[in-house]
């Protein structure tokens, strides 16, 4: 997908085809994906034939918005169009008016501010400034503060609100935004739901695959400690903290399986294999960049590892350590290295179940062989 592709950004968005393997080079009927967010699988699979229809879900409006206008439903995507379109407008008309003066710029982090509003109170209908706004607007700011927030990250506080401010550069950055609208295959049924329990209530017919990856659980006070994530995450779709988030993905593979689907792919932090890594000291004397890691364990967490297995996941996949918006790579952070500290990293886990297994591609650890041995 190209860069200026309008989708709702979600951090933790499977963009990398390589390393999330979804496919595995059979032909679906049907591909069921109820944690749909920004669908980088799915929409290509679609695109590509690799699937024949799409039945998807997502809570979040602004997410569900981009995709009514990527199924073609025309006043979606009109309204959200023309929405964006009318934001753009609102900032190029400061840029045509004194531009470089204070209160220009003032008016500019107002229009940011408004945005960001509009953000983080998706359910309220009017803005910090008495203005009326809809779940298009609410679309509209998701994709806009991407564009407008100083770094291109929009993150959030512990509280789940945003904590971003508004890029120097805005102006130019406005001025060359060119975006491209996602694009369906024709005779592609795609379904839309609001929760994911609802993409499971329809009658499923033919070679089905589903691909199960919503927000993650990972208890604990912080990301590098114990483990943890921030509540920041929250604001993306669910505590981490929660347990219901953990019912959730339980309930959704579950469904998944009861529906007889030929292929489920299951993605989460709270595939629950924790690595305890120490440190040699080495790095911190001699100033090295790259630490030194003299031992490291997996700890798994039991009740996760312990449900996929009755559900019929066999096999698990270690993508590596979470390196998102909350977790740093220890081994490129030479100042907390060289100590003898244990930390404990969250590794994003892959299960599988039916389907061609990704035999070479990444690198897979038996849960009934060496690892649960
Ligand atoms: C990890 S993201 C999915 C990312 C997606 N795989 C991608 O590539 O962009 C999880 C998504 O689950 C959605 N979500 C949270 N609760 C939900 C629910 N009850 N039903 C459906 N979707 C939900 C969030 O809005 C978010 O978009």
């Amino acid at each position: 997908m190209s860069n200026n592709v309008l989708i709702p950004r979600y951090p933790g968005a499977k963009s990398n085809r390589d390393k999330y393997p979804v496919w595995d080079g059979q032909t679906y009927d049907v591909a069921i994906v109820p944690f749909a967010g920004s669908g980088r699988w799915c929409i290509p699979a679609l695109q590509q034939c690799h699937v024949r229809s799409l039945v998807v879900a997502d809570a979040d409006p602004a997410v569900r918005a981009v995709w009514g206008m990527f199924s073609g439903k025309m006043m979606d995507s009109e309204f959200l169009s023309g929405c964006i379109d009318d934001w753009v407008k609102e900032f190029t008309n400061l840029i045509d008016v004194d531009f470089g003066s204070e209160l220009h710029e003032d008016r500019a982090v107002k229009l940011f501010e408004r945005l960001c509003f509009i953000h983080d109170n998706p359910e309220k209908e009017w803005d910090c400034e008495g203005h009326l706004y809809d779940g298009c607007d609410y679309a509209a700011a998701k994709i806009l503060l991407h564009k407008l927030c100083f770094g291109g990250n929009v993150r959030s506080n512990a509280q789940g609100k945003l904590n971003i401010s508004l890029r120097s550069d805005w102006a130019t950055a406005i001025k060359s935004w060119h975006y491209e609208l996602l694009w369906c295959p024709p005779d592609r049924p795609v379904t839309i739901h609001a929760d994911w329990s609802e993409c499971f209530q329809q009658r499923i017919t033919g070679k089905t695959i589903a691909f199960i990856d919503p927000p993650y659980y990972a208890p604990g006070n912080g990301p590098r400690v114990k483990g943890g994530m921030s509540k920041a995450y929250a604001v993306h779709g669910g505590n981490p903290n929660d347990n219901s988030v953990l019912e959730m993905f339980k309930g959704a593979v579950r469904a998944a399986v009861d529906a007889g689907c030929d292929r489920i792919v299951a993605t989460n932090y709270h595939g629950h294999w924790l690595q305890t890594v120490q440190y040699s000291a080495w790095a911190d004397l001699v100033g090295a960049c790259v630490a030194d890691v003299i031992d490291s364990q997996w700890v798994e967490y039991g009740e996760t590892a312990e449900f996929m297995r009755e559900m019929g996941f066999e096999w698990f996949h270690d993508l590596g350590p979470l390196q998102t918006m909350n977790n740093i790579n220890f081994s490129s952070n030479p100042a907390k290295a060289g100590t003898t500290e244990q930390r404990t990293v969250r590794h994003e886990g892959w299960w599988e179940r039916g389907g061609v297994r990704q035999h070479g591609r990444v690198r897979q650890l038996s849960l009934l062989g060496e690892v649960a041995a």
